[in-house]
């Protein structure tokens, strides 16, 4: 009997931890098979997500990613070619974005296969490559504003002092513009060269992190901040505190040790002001959600620069020195 002929792939992987650039591997693999609730999409475009280098150093081990080798990145944007039997929502020819999971990735290949639970309709008028920045970072954003800081994006909710840190990166840009369609005063940080870039998102002030002023937080017009959106690192707790209003929160989204500490003091102190740690929770309805501003010309993703997955390792590079403006896409 004649084998069945497999199809093969172009995909990028790492087979062991570290190693940066030069441990991303050009390699053939065999297409994957849809399981029963996922769909299988031919990649149109990916994006980078800090976490997805951060893995590759290990800091998610022995939980993600799942197996080595791994494919990395998790955002994907592409057209449906196959479904699994118990998909619903999709079809074969349907263009979407999804977000993959830490623990399996895969977004780094010419075909990736996506949850359904993760996964949104994207119109014509959103382009791959826009849509593809928006699971991790846009959701990430989204779930900060809404959920840890009570801010209704339909403006209908009490104006609120907002302080998004480096606003210009993945996270940070869909900060702003989310937290403004919340009619919220939002103060943002950012480099000297993306000041103007910041404003243009809709920020009412923004401060350069270099400087003194920046370094403190501080406001401009002396507002002290309801809820602080941490999208840069190692800030400490005594540098927030002044700034938030009695019942402030930083919202941190990089986990580390001194965080966790400082919330267990700010616990038994009973302190009113807070540091809250979020993990994003990925859901189809609030991607769908973000892919409808997109449509509307309400959010935008700015797109750092784009490249092909033949060279995958300087996406990989960009994202490693942290000076992204915006999104880095890689495409098939
Ligand atoms: N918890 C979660 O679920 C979750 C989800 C997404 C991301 N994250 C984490 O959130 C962080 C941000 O992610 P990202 O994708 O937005 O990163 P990113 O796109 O790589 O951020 C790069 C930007 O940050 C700016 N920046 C760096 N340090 C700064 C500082 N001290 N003050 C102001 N701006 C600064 C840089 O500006 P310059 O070039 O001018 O320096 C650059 O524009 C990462 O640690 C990531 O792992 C967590």
């Amino acid at each position: 009997m004649k084998a069945m002929a497999v199809k093969l792939m172009h995909a990028v992987q790492y087979n062991s931890y570290g190693g940066g650039p030069s441990g991303l591997k050009h390699v053939e693999i065999p297409i994957p098979t849809p399981k029963k609730d996922e769909v299988l999409l031919k990649v149109e475009a990916a994006s980078i997500n800090p976490v997805d280098w951060k893995l590759q150093k290990g800091v998610g081990r022995p939980f993600y990613p799942r197996n080595l080798p791994h494919t990395p990145a998790c955002d994907v944007a592409g057209e449906v070619v196959e479904v699994g039997q118990g998909v619903q929502n999709f079809k074969v020819g349907d263009e979407v974005v999804a977000a993959l999971t830490l623990a399996t990735g895969g977004a780094f290949a010419e075909y990736a296969t996506a949850k359904e639970c993760f996964t949104a309709t994207r119109p014509p008028e959103v382009s791959a490559a826009e849509a593809a920045g928006l699971p991790v970072a846009g959701l990430t954003a989204h779930q900060c504003l809404t959920e840890a800081a009570g801010v209704k994006l339909d403006g209908t909710g009490p104006q609120k002092n907002i302080l998004i840190t480096a606003a210009s990166g993945g996270v940070g840009h869909y900060a702003v513009q989310l937290a403004k369609l919340g009619n919220t005063h939002v103060t943002a940080t950012c480099g000297a060269r993306n000041i103007d870039f910041v404003k243009g998102l809709g920020a009412d002030e923004v401060l350069d992190y270099k400087t003194p002023e920046g370094a403190a937080l501080s406001s401009p017009s002396g507002r002290k901040y309801d809820a602080v959106i941490h999208c840069a690192t190692a800030i400490p707790w005594s540098t927030f505190k002044p700034n938030l209003s009695p019942n402030g929160k930083v919202i941190d989204i990089s986990p580390s040790l001194s965080n966790w500490l400082t919330m267990a003091v700010n616990k038994l102190t009973f302190s009113k002001k807070q540091l809250v740690q979020l993990m994003v929770n990925p859901k189809a309805e609030n991607l769908d959600y973000l892919v409808k501003l997109v449509k509307e010309g309400k959010l935008k993703t700015v797109i750092d620069s784009r490249h092909p997955l033949s060279k995958a390792e300087d996406a990989w590079v960009k994202s490693i020195d942290g000076h992204a403006t915006g999104k880095i896409i890689v495409e098939p």
